[in-house]
């Protein structure tokens, strides 16, 4: 496979004072780069026509696969500007993992992880310009993701795929910044089954969760947990974040059952937590747990965490149930300890003693 990409820039990127004004409030997934990457796949001949391309509408034919049976996955990454000005990307190397085990299990071709790589350098390199100033919380959200483009409406895996990537600069995801979101603890709709798509990243499991969402919103929550979908019991994970229990100085996170996401965040905190002098553990929690350890006083934060959210507290949680806040319903210490060095890493101001950041 190639992962030479041939560049053909864009002759009239937005200008200076335009990109300026977008970045001065770029909100969450709104406004996106000069450019985008797209790579092909046929059947027979695997990889190839690597591309860096002014950033433009696809020409879809209505009877597209992806559009009628939904092949698709995606991934989630962001670029930090550094200190000395240069970018750097977060564990770049873990989402092409990630996108290789999502292709495998939507039976698409996968991807190798050195090319995810080199595409998202390209991509970051040629709109080096969009990565926001260094300092704040703001960073560049790159979108990696896949889609059939056969033509048919036969029910089977596609003989042509195109891989793409944009980007897009991404002020805080919750626009309050850190306040704790409220939960709805989802006890009906659930969001993945076991043998289904759930540890996948594929728009299907974001369209099942967006009902629930939607509910969620009706009852004043800004998120839904969701629970297991055999005993209605576990907590497994938030529609895009993954979940964490801190008791005391451990911090504890739902174990990986294949119906969660294998969150990038959620693995780097597991080996932050050591770093800052915390215990951390991946075990199943009850709904049970959550709400009579809360009420006991030994549950004392819970926050959600992945890479669009960062780490947010999470306050009240609702259920058909009962009603509870955690803590005095604002961010915990060990929250606040464990985002500070997850973000200082991130933008250059703390050691990489883990070999997390990849600079371009
Ligand atoms: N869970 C879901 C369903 C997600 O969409 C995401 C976001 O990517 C996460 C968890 C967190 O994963 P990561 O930390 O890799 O962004
Ligand atoms: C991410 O954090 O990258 C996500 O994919 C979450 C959401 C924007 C879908």
């Amino acid at each position: 496979m190639t992962t030479t990409i041939e560049l053909k820039p864009s002759s009239n990127p937005l200008s200076d004072a335009e990109r300026e004004a977008i970045l001065a409030q770029p909100g969450f997934g709104r406004y996106f780069t000069d450019h985008m990457v797209t790579i092909k796949w046929t059947e027979g001949r695997g990889w190839h026509d690597a591309q860096l391309v002014p950033y433009a509408p696809l020409s879809i034919d209505p009877a597209n696969m992806t559009l009628h049976y939904g092949q698709e996955i995606f991934e989630g990454l962001k670029a930090y500007r550094q200190p000395d000005g240069s970018v750097a990307t977060f564990r770049p190397e873990a989402n092409g993992e990630r996108f290789r085990a999502s292709a495998r299990r939507l039976a698409m071709p996968e991807l190798p992880v050195e090319t995810f790589v080199a595409a998202c350098d390209a991509l970051v390199q040629q709109d080096a310009a969009w990565v926001p100033a260094h300092g704040g919380e703001e960073s560049l959200y790159l979108r990696p993701f896949m889609i059939a483009t056969e033509v048919g409406l036969g029910v089977r895996p596609a003989n042509e795929y195109l891989f793409l990537v944009i980007a897009s600069p991404a002020g805080a995801y919750f626009p309050g910044g850190v306040k704790p979101v409220s939960i709805w603890l989802s006890e009906d709709r659930v969001r993945a089954v076991p043998g289904g798509m759930g540890d996948a990243k594929t728009g299907g499991n974001y369209a099942a969760s967006l009902l629930a969402q939607a509910e969620a919103a009706a009852k004043g929550c800004d998120q839904v947990a969701y629970l297991d979908a055999v005993e209605h019991k576990w907590v497994e994970e938030l529609g895009g974040m993954n979940l964490y229990f801190v008791y005391g100085d451990k911090i504890v996170t739902p174990s990986l059952t294949g119906s969660l996401l294998a969150g990038i965040t959620r693995d780097s905190l597991l080996k932050l937590a050591s770093d800052l002098g915390y215990t951390s553990e991946e075990s199943r929690v009850s709904i049970d747990q959550w709400r009579e350890d809360t009420a006991a006083g030994t549950l004392t934060e819970v926050f959600a965490c992945g890479t669009a959210a960062v780490i947010t507290p999470v306050g009240t949680v609702k259920s058909a149930g009962g009603e509870w806040t955690q803590g005095d319903g604002t961010p915990g210490p060990v929250t606040l300890k464990l985002r500070e060095r997850l973000l200082d890493i991130q933008r250059g101001t703390a050691e990489d003693t883990h070999g997390w950041m990849h600079s371009l």
